[in-house]
């Protein structure tokens, strides 16, 4: 038997992200249901979220993402033997997303596979990309976080309506002669199954808020200091800190006890809600877009949700 040669490392060349047009604002739910932009503003950090139309599918989506990460990274579909998208809003069981969108991208014969770890699945799927690059199973990957949770909420539900959103957002990684993606921390409780679920294709998203606000704001901050940790990082040496866009009172609190004081917060869920496994990079992304974080400064990315499912991982940012 023979293996092929290993990359020392991996890295991520670059990111891309899509939103659909259609706006929805606090004040717009506040027409067809009990709640208020003062309520979500305080509570969840929320101005306005981004909802797909009935047209626009979660693969198309996840298409213009992955082609603009694609693009930004220089390279063909030719260079990528591997694609990943990490979603929990398919509309369908089968086909998966992953070859679907391969294929619009006219990526030949990839690898394609989803990754169901709800808000934490675009860090378990760019571990599982760093992990194929560097054993020599793949050149280049496209990761993508795609979710249309819109298609999954009920809304006339105030405590789930207000919150999730629709959106894509892309990276594609690739050898490095240097360590650009640290070692994933990952883990889950599933004694917590239940505090977020989709009980079966009748029923629509139910989230028990408060379970999920208090472990996440309990137990995570340790995950992200084993993150940067395993990365051999201070937190202190961080230029950003990416966690997934839940809540911006759980983004606060895990960032303050990180200690990470020089780095940029994300809060990408002022403007495009949470939208699950895409809410990490796509905030990267629009990050990057407007200036905020300059490449080759270091970023913690730590994903959570349902499962319950954790995962993180310090990144140089391309
Ligand atoms: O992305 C996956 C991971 N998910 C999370 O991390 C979510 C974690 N949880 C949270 O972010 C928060 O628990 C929520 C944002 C979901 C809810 O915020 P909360 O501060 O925990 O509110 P609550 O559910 O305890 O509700 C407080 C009050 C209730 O009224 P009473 O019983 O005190 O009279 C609710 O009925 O707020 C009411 N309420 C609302 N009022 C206006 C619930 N939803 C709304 C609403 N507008 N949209």
């Amino acid at each position: 038997m023979k293996i092929p040669d290993i990359a020392p490392g991996s890295k991520i060349l670059a990111f891309g992200h899509y939103q659909p047009a259609n706006v929805v604002t606090n004040d717009d739910l506040a027409k067809s249901m009990d709640t208020n932009d003062e309520w979500i503003q305080s509570r969840v950090g929320i101005k306005e979220r981004r909802v797909a139309p009935d047209g626009e599918s979660l693969e198309d989506m996840a298409t213009i993402a992955g082609g603009k990460a694609l693009a930004a990274s220089g390279l063909s579909p030719e260079d990528v033997d591997l694609v990943i998208v990490a979603t929990c809003t398919l509309e369908t069981q089968i086909p998966n997303a992953s070859a679907v969108v391969a294929h619009r991208l006219g990526i030949k014969a990839p690898g394609a596979f989803d990754v169901n770890a709800a808000c934490a699945g675009f860090c378990y799927a760019l571990g599982a990309a760093s992990n194929a690059v560097r054993a020599g199973s793949a050149r280049h990957v496209l990761v993508i976080g795609a979710e249309k949770l819109s298609q999954w909420v009920d809304w006339t539900d105030r405590a789930t309506a207000v919150i999730f959103a629709d959106g894509a957002g892309a990276a594609v990684v690739g050898p490095s002669g240097t360590p650009g993606i640290g070692p994933v921390v990952w883990g889950s409780s599933g004694d917590k199954a239940d505090a977020i679920l989709i009980e079966d294709r009748t029923k629509f998203l139910h989230q028990e808020g408060q379970t999920v606000f208090r472990w996440a704001t309990t137990t995570l901050h340790p995950v992200a200091l084993e993150a940067c940790s395993r990365a051999g990082v201070d937190p202190s040496e961080l230029a950003a800190f990416v966690p997934h866009q839940a809540n911006l009172r759980i983004i606060e609190a895990i960032a303050r006890k990180l200690g990470a004081d020089k780095a940029v917060i994300a809060r990408d869920i002022v403007h495009a809600g949470n939208t699950s496994a895409a809410s990490i990079p796509l905030a990267l992304s629009r990050m990057l877009e407007r200036g905020e974080v300059r490449s080759g400064g270091l970023a913690l990315v730590l994903g959570f949700g349902a499962g319950l499912t954790y995962a993180g991982q310090v990144i140089e940012i391309p």
